[in-house]
Parts: structure tokens; sequence; C-alpha cells
């Protein structure tokens, strides 16, 4: 399983093993993260799942589609880095990934 690493708004460092297939909202929220709710469970529909992905990594969690776009053109505070969580799937490729957590979910 990859080995995922979560860091808060404030440099606090979380890892989690993420099965592949299982999306990083799930991971986060397995492994009792702070900063990452799902409170839709993934349906694309809250952005109580906002992430902030390194750059570096963008080659392999691949870009947000246009319904995930127009949810993070609403969030106060996403930048380019800005990802819904629950729209990235792990891949064995992900070992290693760094998500950033914003602040807060509203
Ligand atoms: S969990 Fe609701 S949009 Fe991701």
């Amino acid at each position: 399983m990859p080995l995922v690493r979560y860091i808060s708004a404030d440099g606090n460092e979380y890892e989690a093993e993420v099965p592949v297939g299982n999306t990083l909202m799930q991971g986060a929220v397995d492994n009792m993260i702070d900063g990452i709710l799902g409170e839709c469970g993934g349906a694309g529909a809250c952005a109580t799942c906002h992430c902030f992905v390194d750059t570096e990594w963008s080659h392999q969690t691949g870009s947000a589609g246009d319904s995930e776009q127009e949810m993070l053109e609403a969030i106060p505070g996403a930048d380019e880095r800005s990802r819904l969580s629950c729209q990235i799937e792990v891949t064995e490729a992900m070992e290693g990934l760094v998500v950033h957590l914003p602040v807060s979910q509203f």
C-alpha cells in the first residue's frame, strides 16, 4: 500500500498507508486525519475534502475534471494545487505522495 503524507496547515505531518483504488479522502478519513471531512462520502458534492497536491505530483494525480473544477472555484483559498481528495484514486505510483490540508473546510 502506498504511503501518503498528509500535512496540516500548521505543519503537522501524518502518514497513512492507503490501499490502491481508495481515494485520498478515504485514506484520511479511515486514518482519522483531521482536516479532511468528506461529508458527501465522495460524491464530489460537498468540497469538504479539499486539499492541495504538490505540483511535482500532479503528473500522477492528473487534473480536475470540469465538475470538480467548478467546485474548486467556489472554495475560498483554493489555488492551482487544489483538488477534491475524493476524486483522486491512489495508485502504486503515488508512494510518498504529499497532500497539504487547508486551514479549514468551511
Ligand atoms: S467528499 Fe464531498 S466532494 Fe469530496
